[in-house]
């Protein structure tokens, strides 16, 4: 099971200055989210990834801060229309495919249930076409914009992507069509075209998927955010290396703890889980295991946020305040900064990291220990 996922149009009526793919939504751009939400339905073995031929670098510039989704397999270029850029994508497909679903890159909120529900209709009719109960009325209207004629609702459905067919009915549809040059907006179009039945599929999740087309649905289009808090604290004690967001510090004690002990990325951590509430660190990782000896806790924050986005989370922002008398931080927040920035595929101005004293007051003001205190906002 392959999907072609269209990306090679140019967005113009939303009026960006770029492909309105690359627009970010929910906190990430709309092509990576649509990319990581068919992933999340585990259906599909391999993506075809459709691009404009001048959209290359900023897809190359996505996938150096947010990483390369494993199932994007190939990589090809669209055509002039949405029915053409199809067409490449499905020629790009490897040997022995037999059923292939068709999304387009501008519906980022598909969720695992609506594209599931099209390969299995797939697999037991031929096609899957995602598709919703219309809730407006629909009138056909004049040339002067007056009503002509008001429609069946219940008779009505409002149809998306993905669809999903046997491949050789989708091969056979776009051949017939560009052979008659019939031209469609969606491939069940096509399908219909050559006289084989367009299964519709109503699934949950479906409202959601709406397609970007407009400016004023890039605005809709901002996902659930979620805020979360985390609170850590560790012992200073001699002879330990001293470890603040993956950054050594040169000091004479360090953080006692089972893992580096770095306190601020555990309170990082636990404020991402607990918006996602997901549960704490310790769950996640227990000190009662070997495994975390000494864990680069950074690391352990890159599984964390791997977690949230398993769980159709993405990071949005997060701010650290660490509390410590000694040693002066100051000099090391820029590193610490980008050090999260990394670890959370998040860009570096969506990470703050401050540190402060407590005029000598409480154990961090003795000396004896050092916390932190971490808000994170995540977006899904
Ligand atoms: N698409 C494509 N190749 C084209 C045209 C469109 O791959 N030549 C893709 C778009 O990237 C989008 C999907 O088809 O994911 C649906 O098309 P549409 O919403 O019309 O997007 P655009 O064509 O990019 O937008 P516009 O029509 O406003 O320019
Ligand atoms: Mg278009």
């Amino acid at each position: 099971m392959w999907a072609v996922v269209v990306a090679a149009g140019r967005g113009e009526r939303t009026g960006l200055p770029y492909n309105k793919v690359f627009h970010p939504v929910g906190g990430e751009a709309a092509l990576m989210r649509c990319l990581r939400a068919l992933e999340r339905a585990r259906v599909f073995e391999g993506f075809v990834l459709v691009l404009g031929e001048t959209d290359y670098d900023a897809y190359h510039e996505m996938t150096r801060s947010l990483g390369v989704p494993p199932l994007v397999k190939r990589v090809v270029t669209g055509g002039a229309d949405r029915q053409q850029s199809v067409y490449n994508g499905l020629l790009a497909l490897p040997e022995g495919v037999d059923i292939v679903a068709v999304h387009d890159a501008a519906r980022p909120f598909v969720s695992p249930e609506v594209a599931r529900a099209t390969v299995d209709s797939a697999i037991r009719y031929g096609s899957g076409v995602a598709a919703t109960r219309v809730t407006d009325t629909i009138k056909r209207v004049n040339a002067d914009e007056i009503a002509d004629e008001t429609l069946v609702r219940s008779a009505l459905r409002a149809v998306q992507t993905p669809q999903t067919f046997r491949l050789d009915w989708l091969m056979q549809a776009h051949r017939d069509a560009a052979e008659r040059n019939f031209r469609a907006t969606d491939d069940a179009a096509l399908v219909e075209a050559i006289g084989k039945p367009v299964h519709l599929t109503i699934a949950q999740g479906g409202e959601l998927n709406m397609k970007l087309t407009t400016r004023d649905d890039l605005r809709l289009g901002q996902g659930m955010p979620r805020v979360g808090t985390g609170y850590d604290v560790h012992r200073l004690v001699p002879g330990r290396a001293l470890i603040l967001c993956g950054v050594e510090i040169p000091f004479e004690m360090g953080l006692l703890g089972h893992s580096d002990a770095d306190v601020a990325a555990h309170a990082a951590a636990d404020a991402l889980l607990g918006a996602a509430a997901l549960g704490d660190l310790g769950a996640h990782f227990p000190d009662s295991d070997e495994r975390y000896r000494g864990a680069d806790s950074m690391a352990l924050l890159g599984e964390v946020a791997a977690k949230l986005r398993a769980a159709g989370w993405s990071p949005y922002n997060i701010d650290i305040t660490i509390v410590a008398q000694r040693p002066k931080l100051a000099p090391y927040i820029g590193r610490m900064r980008e050090n999260l920035a990394r670890a959370l595929m998040i860009g570096i101005s969506q990470v703050s990291v401050k540190a402060t004293t407590t005029e000598g007051l409480g154990f961090e003001g003795e000396g004896l220990g050092i916390s932190a205190q971490a808000v994170a906002k995540i977006i899904g």
